[in-house]
């Protein structure tokens, strides 16, 4: 990655790279979120200075319910340090906890056009479907914005669904710097392909509005039932499949078996003898072996809601600081100061 002079002296004076990611705490993390996103921002750990939070202020633009938004944050934060998230190596906190945010996204907000927001998925697709819809959805790609320049982020690593989200930001710095002269870092999204869009049970993105989703931490029983419920063709075991590539439990197969092993499933269902219902049974065995070190992790975590409740006091503490120093230039650029 290369960056102009103004970014590498931001860069020089953070001394590393600034790696950012935010999650919702709208309900159950899933496969889609865990390999599209959490298990990429895990891996950049140690790539640079990693912030990585809990989107709690996003959340209200759709979950209205209070007590449902503070288990739910508690449980996005289980799940993200279960599965490798550490603290000793990334700053992890909880949006609200550092207001600056919105005090950002004010100011930007006065350089968006209302043109460019009107293009935000979440917004056509609600009013597309007729759905009413808040200002805070409406102005969500800007909070989002706020979110990522605030830290002076380089990295951004999303599903490809937030690509546009990061190029909305790109715009909003680009027009900033235009006309307040060099004072936000431009930042890039990083979106692995490979993982850029994980299917869920019914073949469409897995996403918790779509009601398809495979839990990280899902109980047994009933991920078990959603995996065998997968539908499949109706072909006959013996027939052979040559686009065996293509069958969805084979694409989640590939997530959570070494690659080896997924190759060779993905073989014998190509060359025919093997049952749909075997395939399946294989997915959740590998599927619950993938997450077995973290399912013990979160259940530790779970019994010490003190320590969770540290690791986000003190992320924030330090996600604070980083926010106020870039806030101040903000505010000296635009004459508030
Ligand atoms: P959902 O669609 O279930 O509401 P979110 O929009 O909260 O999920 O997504 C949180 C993060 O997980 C985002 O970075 C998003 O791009 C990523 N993500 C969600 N679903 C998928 C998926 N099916 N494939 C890849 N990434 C995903
Ligand atoms: N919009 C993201 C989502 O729904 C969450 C999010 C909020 C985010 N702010 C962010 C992601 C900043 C990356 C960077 O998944």
């Amino acid at each position: 990655m290369t960056f102009p002079a103004f970014q590498k002296r931001v860069l020089n004076y953070a001394g590393r790279m600034r790696i950012l990611s935010g999650i919702q705490p709208s309900g159950s993390l899933h496969l889609g979120n865990y390999f599209g996103m959490m298990l990429p921002a895990i891996e950049l750990q140690s790539r640079g200075q990693a912030l990585y939070f809990i989107a709690d202020y996003h959340s209200m633009t759709s979950l209205f319910d209070a007590e449902k938004r503070r288990c739910n944050t508690m449980d996005v934060a289980l799940d993200f340090l279960a599965c490798g998230l550490d603290p000793q190596n990334s700053i992890f906190f909880k949006q609200s906890d550092v207001p600056e945010v919105t005090e950002l996204a004010w100011i930007l907000s006065t350089l968006t056009p209302m043109s460019l927001l009107e293009k935000g998925h979440s917004f056509k697709d609600k009013t597309a479907r007729g759905l009413p819809v808040n200002h805070g959805l409406f102005a969500y790609p800007v909070l989002m914005a706020a979110d990522i320049l605030i830290y002076d982020s380089n990295l951004v690593p999303v599903g490809r669904d937030q690509k546009q989200h990061v190029e909305m930001t790109r715009d909003m710095a680009i027009k900033f710097n235009e006309q307040y002269g060099q004072t936000l870092v431009i930042p890039e999204p990083q979106i692995r392909e490979e993982v850029a869009l994980v299917p869920g049970t019914d073949g469409q993105k897995m996403s918790k509005s779509h009601g398809n989703t495979i839990e990280i931490f899902g109980e047994e029983k009933a991920v078990r039932k959603k995996i065998m419920g997968i539908a499949m063709d109706s072909r006959t075991p013996a027939e052979p499949k040559p686009d065996a590539d293509q069958n969805l439990a084979i694409q989640l197969l590939k997530l959570v078996a070494p690659a080896g092993e997924a190759a060779q499933w993905e073989d014998r269902l190509r060359a025919g003898g093997l049952g749909y219902g075997d395939l399946k049974k294989a997915l959740f065995e590998y599927y619950w072996n993938y997450f077995a070190k973290a399912r013990v992790r979160r259940a530790e975590l779970k019994a010490n809601p003190d320590h969770v409740q540290m690791v986000l006091t003190q992320g924030a503490i330090r996600a604070r600081g980083l926010a106020q120093g870039v806030l101040k230039r903000v505010r000296r650029a635009t004459g508030l100061e």
